[in-house]
């Protein structure tokens, strides 16, 4: 066998999609299209992660990304605990550093953490000798959601990305998930576009690799896939959009704007959707959405994540050769 057929994962933590090459994303969808196997077994569980431990600190509201982080821990057979800001000490004025170091001290073998300042991913794995992966940081990087969308394009779209067109709709200044995923798409050889109203993109988007559109209609011709994204309200500063009625009826996915992309197009959203908002009932609902696909994705993603971080050595695998649990 030669060295080029053996594959070695060499990252400690998963803070950004930017550390990735192309070689780890594609191992990291392989090895995840192994977990998406057991996930459809009657018995959803395998001992692979037998006594580690994983720690979810979500500093930030979450369904999908905390449940589907613990259940891909659980799959794998890792103790994993959660801790909110609702009921902890962060509450009482206890800062990051001191949480995390506390966290520490009780022996993860992992720590996801979710929060509202971007780098603070970074800054506790500089703090911290466990792993630490990035589940949402401000407005910065969120790498595992744009990891289980690429997942979830690479099924529908046959495996093939160089050539396809993808549209990212919505309030692109706010969402890391839009960073990371035109970072990650392009480098897969994905041509990006974004639209949205001028006041939500985000500023020196002129350098970043994407053709930029304000009318929906021509942003969306002939694409292969629409990214749908919430306004995230939460993060804005007030006046940025004088009126949500106006916003709908220029930027809400409709069947009217889907009829102009390519037949076989499909919808993605990362999730919490604001229907009639970003996107139209019927569009959720259609058969060309992808969301529920994306959240079943997000699991076996996770596992993947997890596994290659909780397990030390890190693990080295036989290219093209499937994982067998
Ligand atoms: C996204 C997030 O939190 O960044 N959601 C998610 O992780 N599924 C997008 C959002 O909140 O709009």
């Amino acid at each position: 066998m030669s060295i080029e057929d053996r594959y070695t994962w060499k990252h400690r933590h998963l803070l950004d999609v930017t550390h990735l090459d192309k070689d780890d994303v594609t191992h990291l969808l392989d090895l995840a299209a192994s977990f998406q196997e057991i996930n459809r077994r009657p018995v959803r569980k395998v001992p692979t992660l037998k006594g580690k431990t994983v720690v979810l600190f979500f500093a930030e509201n979450s369904t999908r990304t905390r449940t589907s982080f613990d259940i891909a821990g659980k799959r794998l057979s890792a103790d994993t605990y959660s801790l909110s800001v609702a009921g902890s000490s962060i509450n009482k004025g206890e800062t990051l550093k001191d949480t995390s170091l506390t966290l520490h001290a009780m022996g993860p073998d992992v720590i996801v953490i979710r929060h509202p300042s971007s780098g603070a991913a970074a800054y506790i794995a500089d703090l911290l000798p466990c792993a630490v992966v990035n589940a949402g940081d401000g407005w910065h990087a969120h790498p595992t959601q744009a990891l289980l969308d690429c997942f979830s394009l690479r099924e529908a779209w046959e495996n093939r990305f160089a050539g396809r067109t993808l549209l990212i709709l919505g309030d692109i200044s706010h969402s890391r998930v839009a960073r990371s995923n035109v970072h990650l798409l392009h480098m897969l050889g994905v041509k990006v576009r974004l639209c949205s109203p001028r006041t939500l993109l985000p500023a020196g988007v002129e350098s970043w690799p994407v053709e930029v559109f304000s009318d929906l209609g021509r942003a969306v011709a002939d694409v292969d896939a629409v990214m749908c994204l919430r306004l995230q309200l939460e993060r804005q500063q007030a006046g940025l959009l004088p009126d949500l009625t106006e916003y709908s009826k220029r930027f809400c996915l409709g069947t009217k704007h889907l009829d102009k992309a390519r037949p076989k197009a499909v919808v993605l959203h990362p999730g919490p959707l604001n229907r009639g908002l970003e996107i139209a009932d019927d569009v959720a609902d259609s058969k060309a959405s992808l969301v529920l696909d994306q959240v079943a994705a997000g699991v076996a993603i996770r596992m993947a994540v997890l596994y290659l971080l909780a397990v030390s050595p890190p693990p080295s695998f036989v290219r093209g050769k499937e994982l067998v649990l």
